[in-house]
């Protein structure tokens, strides 16, 4: 049995870092985990100009504990007046990584996200141009929809006429739910991928409703059957290029989740690795988390593979109830279970 597993450093492909007090509770989790991150640029107001994302990231690198190495990766929030001019600059500059779209309403802060893609054609044929990645949060918002629905009903409605119509953008469908989500990327072309979270590879939407119901385990997309998390699964452990990891952690205060309206968002920053490891071993995948971790996101996204390496151990490792840092109390996913990885160096 292994005892062991190093790896080269791997990256976070999409996080929530937030911003304030929050920023300074959370950052350190993901910077001892990762060297880089695609930031996500869903503040109050959102990250839209090239100035907010230099001040952002400002302010991330001073949250961070004296001497870590960690690189944030900035992303433009798109609004339906987003401008091509600004964000092909930001990009050139080597300010923005990425676009996100987020349809508005669908999540969390996007309330100024995009309600018509259309809208957009110049800057998805600047992106296409310059080759900068598009990042979808891909659900539909209709009320109509069910939720459970939302993401499927995307991929018909939305994404695979944009895929025909730009045939040459690079997109990241972000945070991968179901098992047609699956399909609809690993029968496009290369220039297609996606990031699954460790959440949607562990949990099906039971876990929501275990016995009462679970703010932890809501999320957006919402966790979905057992049938869809097995082939998301299946899809993280495979070894294809085309699926990275984004652990799209999320922190909201435990009041904010424990609440009649609670937030979605799954904190799993300070366990990730050791939750995508348990899975990779139980799928007898040991051999591909390397690449899922550290190969296919910077092979994605068309940047450098990280120096250095990190190890895990075979550990038990009991994941606290909630944790408490600059007087915010947050609950980690897996609080109160064991994991047996522990990152040790
Ligand atoms: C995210 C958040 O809280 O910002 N929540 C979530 O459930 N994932 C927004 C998002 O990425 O959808
Ligand atoms: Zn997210």
């Amino acid at each position: 049995m292994t005892d062991q597993i190093t790896i080269r450093r791997p990256d976070d492909w999409h996080v929530h870092l937030r911003d304030g007090d929050m920023l300074n509770a959370v950052v350190h989790h993901t910077a001892c985990q990762f060297a880089r991150a695609i930031v996500m640029p869903n503040l109050t107001p959102p990250v839209i100009s090239v100035d907010a994302a230099l001040a952002y990231r400002d302010r991330i690198v001073a949250a961070l504990p004296a001497g870590t190495d960690f690189t944030p990766l900035m992303v433009c929030y798109l609004t339906d007046d987003a401008d091509p001019m600004e964000i092909a600059r930001g990009y050139a500059q080597g300010v923005f990584a990425a676009c996100k779209l987020y349809p508005a309403h669908a999540t969390t802060n996007s309330a100024h996200g995009v309600t018509d893609i259309r809208r957009l054609s110049s800057l998805l044929d600047t992106m296409q141009q310059i080759g900068m990645p598009l990042l979808i949060h891909g659900e539909v918002t209709d009320r109509d929809v069910d939720i459970f629905d939302r993401e499927a009903v995307f991929i018909d409605r939305i994404l695979t006429p944009l895929v025909r119509d730009y045939p040459a953008l690079k997109i990241v469908l972000e945070h991968i739910t179901t098992a047609e989500a699956v399909d609809f990327v690993e029968a496009s072309g290369p220039l297609i991928g996606a990031t699954i979270t460790p959440q949607h590879v562990i949990i099906n939407r039971n876990a929501i409703f275990d016995g009462g119901i679970r703010p932890h385990a809501y999320c957006l997309p919402v966790a979905k059957r057992e049938q869809h998390r097995l082939a998301v699964r299946k899809a993280a452990v495979s070894g294809s290029p085309k699926f990275f990891l984004g652990t799209d952690s999320a922190p909201h205060a435990i009041g904010r989740k424990e609440s009649a309206c609670g937030c979605a968002g799954i904190f799993n920053a300070p366990f990730a690795l050791e939750s995508y490891l348990q899975v990779f071993e139980e799928e007898g995948a040991l051999a591909n988390f390397e690449g899922f971790a550290s190969e296919h996101g910077p092979n994605f996204y068309g940047l450098r593979l990280n120096d250095g390496t990190v190890t895990l151990s075979r550990e038990d490792v009991v994941v606290p109830d909630a944790l408490t840092e600059g007087g915010i109390s947050l609950v980690p996913f897996h609080a109160g279970e064991t994991l047996r990885w522990r990152l040790v160096d």
